[in-house]
C-alpha cells in the first residue's frame, strides 16, 4: 500500500524520511493525498481533497487550519508541541542573563568608541555596565509545559531559586521537574517574591493580561518580565506605568508592536524564540513520525481534534472509524459486526468534543467479509469516515 503526502512550505527532508518506503511524497498521486505536512500554510479558504485524511502541522499553533471543518469531514489535525521547546528554553535563558547584564547596551556603547586609546576609554567606562549575577537570585516561572519546566531545571542549575506555578501541569512534565523547584499554589507568591518572572503559558481569557496593573503592584523594584509566550499576556498600559516607578527593570519579550519599540527598559525579539535549525528539524521529524503512524496503524499521537490512542495492532484487520459522539455508538458498532459473525479482537473508542475515534480490531482473514462491514459503517449517517488497514 502506498499513501501520497502533499508538502507545502518546504519541510525539512530529514523529517520526510521518517515517513518510511510505503509514502510517496508530493508525487503523482499528490492532487488527491491522504495526508497534508505543512508548517505556515493557509488553509482557511481551502477546499480539501476527499482522500484527505490528515493534516499535520510542524510547529505548534493550528491557528493556520480549519480544525472544525477538518473534524467535520473526519480529517485527523496533529501538531508537534515541544518540538521547538529547548528553542524557546536557550532564548529564555539568554534573556536572564541579557537582563542581568546589558550586554546589549555594553556592546552599543563600545561601537562608539573611537581613537587609540580605546581601550583606556573602555576601563574608564565600563563600570557603568557591571551588571548583577543570577546565582542566588529568585526566578517565578508561571506554566510548566514543555518550555516551563526545561526553564526551571536549567535555572536551578545555573544557581537560581526557583518558583514554579501551574496548576494543571501535566503528569509528564510533572515527573520531569526537580524536586528543587519550589512548588508556589498562588501566583501571587511569584510576583511577590521573585526577581526574574518569566511565563509559558497559552494565551486564554484566563490568562489575558497575567501583567496588569494589581499584578504589577505585588512586584518589588526592579523585577525583569520575560514574555516569550503571547503579546496579550501582559497589558502594555500597565507595564509602562511600572517601568517608570522602577518596578520593572527590564520586560524582553518575543513579540514586537510598535509601542513597544526603542522604549528603554525594553528588548524586542522577533519572534525568533522557537526558530532554530534543530528545532525546526525537530518539527518535521514529529510531523512525519505522526503522519506515518496514523496512516500505517491508524494510531493518534498529538492531534488537536482527536483523542491520543493506541493499541498494537496484531489482529488480521483493523477498522477505524471516526464517528459523531452520539450515544450508544459503541454498541451499534458492534451489533454491525456480530451481525456478519465476525469476532472482535479488540475495541477502542474514545471522544473528543463532538466526534469520537474507534479501533476496531478484526478477528476475520476474509476481505469479502470485513469490506461488507467496512460497506455497512459507510452508509451509517454518524460515521464520517471509516478505513480499513491490513495487519502483519
Ligand atoms: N516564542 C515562540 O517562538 C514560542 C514557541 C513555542 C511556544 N510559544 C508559546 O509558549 C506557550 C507555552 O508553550 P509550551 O510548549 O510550554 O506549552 P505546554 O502546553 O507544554 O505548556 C503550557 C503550560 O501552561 C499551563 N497553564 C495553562 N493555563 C495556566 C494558567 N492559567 N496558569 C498557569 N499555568 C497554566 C499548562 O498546564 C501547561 O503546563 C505556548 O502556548 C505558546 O503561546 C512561543
Amino acid at each position: 500500500m502506498v499513501f501520497s503526502v502533499k508538502t507545502f512550505n518546504n519541510i525539512n527532508q530529514i523529517g520526510l524520511k521518517e515517513l518510511g518506503n510505503q509514502f510517496q511524497i508530493d508525487g503523482d498521486l499528490a492532487e488527491n493525498p491522504d495526508a497534508y505536512i505543512i508548517r505556515s500554510q493557509n488553509l482557511h479558504d481551502v477546499d480539501f481533497p476527499s482522500q484527505l485524511k490528515a493534516i499535520a502541522r510542524a510547529g505548534a499553533g493550528t491557528n493556520n487550519i480549519p480544525v472544525d471543518k477538518a473534524s467535520e469531514q473526519g480529517i485527523v489535525v496533529f501538531n508537534t508541541p515541544g518540538a521547538n521547546a529547548n528553542a524557546v528554553k536557550e532564548a529564555v535563558i539568554a534573556s536572564i542573563l541579557l537582563s542581568a547584564r546589558d550586554y546589549i547596551a555594553a556592546n552599543t556603547w563600545t561601537n562608539t568608541l573611537t581613537g587609540d586609546d580605546v581601550p583606556k576609554q573602555v576601563e574608564a567606562g565600563k563600570k557603568q555596565f557591571a551588571g548583577t549575577e543570577i546565582r542566588g537570585k529568585k526566578l517565578g516561572v508561571i506554566g510548566l509545559g514543555a518550555i516551563g519546566s526545561r526553564i526551571a531545571n536549567d535555572a536551578r542549575r545555573l544557581g537560581m531559586t526557583v518558583f514554579g506555578y501551574d496548576p494543571y501541569v501535566s503528569i509528564d512534565a510533572a515527573w520531569n521537574i526537580s524536586h528543587h523547584v519550589r512548588r508556589v499554589k498562588e501566583l501571587k507568591e511569584i510576583f511577590e517574591t521573585c526577581d526574574y518572572i518569566t511565563v509559558h503559558v497559552p494565551l486564554t481569557p484566563d490568562t489575558k493580561h497575567t501583567f496588569n496593573a494589581e499584578t504589577f503592584a505585588l512586584m518589588q523594584k526592579g523585577t525583569t518580565i520575560i514574555n516569550f509566550a503571547r503579546a496579550e499576556l501582559v497589558d502594555n498600559a500597565a507595564l509602562f506605568d511600572a517601568i517608570e516607578t522602577g518596578v520593572v527593570k527590564r520586560y524582553i519579550t518575543d513579540f514586537g508592536t510598535e509601542e513597544l519599540l526603542n522604549k528603554e527598559g525594553i528588548t524586542v525579539f522577533p519572534h525568533v524564540g522557537g526558530s532554530t535549525e534543530e528545532a525546526e528539524l525537530n518539527c518535521a521529524i514529529m510531523a512525519g513520525q505522526e503522519i506515518r503512524q496514523f496512516m500505517e496503524t491508524g494510531e493518534i499521537t498529538n492531534s488537536v481534534n482527536f483523542p491520543n490512542i493506541h493499541q498494537p495492532l496484531s489482529a488480521p484487520y483493523r477498522i477505524t472509524l471516526i464517528n459523531k459522539n452520539v450515544p450508544n455508538i459503541v454498541a451499534r458498532i458492534s451489533t454491525a459486526v456480530s451481525d456478519l459473525n465476525i469476532n472482535i479482537d479488540n475495541i477502542i473508542n474514545r471522544s473528543k468534543g463532538d466526534y469520537a475515534y474507534t479501533l476496531l480490531d478484526l478477528d476475520e482473514s476474509d476481505k469479502a467479509k470485513v469490506d461488507e462491514l467496512v460497506a455497512k459503517f459507510e452508509e451509517n449517517d454518524n460515521i464520517v469516515r471509516v478505513r480499513l488497514i491490513k495487519g502483519n
